[in-house]
């Protein structure tokens, strides 16, 4: 899984222009908080229930509840991989992102 999100990484850094860091999850941090950050803060409000799993989050962000703005067709599947990498890596390091 690590291999598969780092290649993720590479082909995102040819399309996302990131001045320094162009990892997953700097990627993920940035579309966070471009569009996730208004509502859940940036200490990941109401998601400490996620379980990590990256079909659940594709199936929120295609509208899957009504309270949730339906994401659909906004992001490559690189790009909400790369929120999920940023989402876990969060989890893992129990802290924020830079
Ligand atoms: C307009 C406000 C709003 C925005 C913007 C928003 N969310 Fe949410 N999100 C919610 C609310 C409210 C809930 C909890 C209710 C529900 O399940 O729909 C939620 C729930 C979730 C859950 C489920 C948490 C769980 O416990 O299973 C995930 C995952 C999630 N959001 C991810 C995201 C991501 C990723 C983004 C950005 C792409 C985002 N949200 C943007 C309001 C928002």
């Amino acid at each position: 899984m690590r291999r598969n999100l780092f290649c993720v990484s590479l082909l995102l850094s040819c399309n996302v222009l990131l001045a320094t860091d162009s990892n997953e999850v700097s990627i993920g941090a940035v579309l966070y908080s471009e569009y996730c950050q208004s509502c859940h803060g940036a200490d990941k409000v109401g998601l400490e229930a996620f379980d990590g799993n990256l079909e659940a989050l594709k199936l929120r962000l295609d509208g899957y509840t009504e309270n949730m703005p339906d994401f659909s067709g906004l992001f490559s599947d690189d790009e909400v991989t790369a929120i999920y990498g940023y989402l876990v890596a969060e989890d893992d390091a129990n802290g924020s992102i830079q």
